[in-house]
């Protein structure tokens, strides 16, 4: 038997006004996944992710979180964006673990989570201005899981960081799943980022006009993961998305 579901997504119809987002959509992630949603910019990747945050309620369907239905934000959802979006006023120490003071056990715990990060227990005296990129998106990732998630949700998380940086980050963001038996849900718009990460790859096409809205396609990735730096992804696989993903890209100009 499979493992029960740790997010549950059935998205029946996601609006912005008059106009379809997200139609018919149904995605469940198990503990241990990993899934990366991809797709070019606007089709409705954030969108889907912030329903499943608990962050945006306004859809008709049903989205549920570790067998519950998700009303509002939660604490087993970690959820990390593009930009870090650390609180400037609140050393790095504070940042992981706001909305409680770095004081006592909430401090103990911040400084285990930045060194998990791949950061040192010291960096929590630190401001965020004066970090690098790299290294207030670790913050960003140890503050996602200072409660405890059962499930990451990440929105383009390595977009504005070097290449190298950007590996790390994604070799992390693997050994966090496997350590504690998390799910994540990763956005990109970056084909090989999806299948360096992903057990499973949905494809988001963007609507084709006024009346429609985004379709969804599954790939499995079934490469080992311990293949995928040195071999690059499977290229079969790779072919398949990358002319879907063109094609998407073009349909609607070509409407
Ligand atoms: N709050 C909003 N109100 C109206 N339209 C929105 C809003 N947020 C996003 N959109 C539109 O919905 C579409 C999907 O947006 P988004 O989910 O951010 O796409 P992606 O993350 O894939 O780039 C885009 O065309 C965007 O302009
Ligand atoms: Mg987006």
């Amino acid at each position: 038997m499979n493992a029960p579901a740790l997010l549950d997504l059935d998205i029946r119809s996601k609006r912005y006004g008059a106009r379809p987002i997200l139609d018919a959509l149904r995605l469940t992630l198990a503990p241990g996944e990993v899934v990366a949603l991809l797709g070019p910019s606007g089709c409705g990747k954030s969108t889907l992710l912030r329903i499943a945050a608990g962050l945006d309620r306004d859809y008709t369907g049903a989205v549920s979180l570790n067998g519950e239905a998700l009303r509002a934000p939660s604490p087993l959802a970690g959820v990390i964006f593009q930009e870090p979006r650390l609180l400037p006023w609140l050393r790095v120490a504070g940042n992981v673990c706001f909305p409680d003071r770095a004081r006592g056990a909430a401090a103990a715990r911040a400084a285990a989570l930045l060194e998990e990060v791949g950061l040192h227990a010291d960096d929590g005296a630190r401001w965020p201005k004066h970090l690098s990129g790299g290294m207030a998106q670790r913050v960003a990732i140890a503050r996602g899981l200072y409660t405890q998630p059962r499930l990451l949700l990440l929105d383009e998380p390595f977009s504005a960081v070097d290449a190298m940086t950007r590996m790390r980050l994604q070799d992390l963001l693997l050994t966090l799943v496997q350590a504690h038996d998390m799910a994540a849900l990763v956005v990109t718009h970056d084909l090989d980022e999806a299948l360096y990460l992903a057990d499973r790859v949905v494809l988001l096409e963007p609507a084709k006009g006024a009346a429609t809205r985004a379709t969804s396609h599954v790939y499995a990735v079934t490469q080992p993961r311990a293949q995928r730096r040195e071999q690059g992804a499977d290229r079969a696989l790779r072919a398949r998305l990358l002319e879907r993903l063109e094609a998407s890209v073009k349909a609607p100009l070509a409407a």
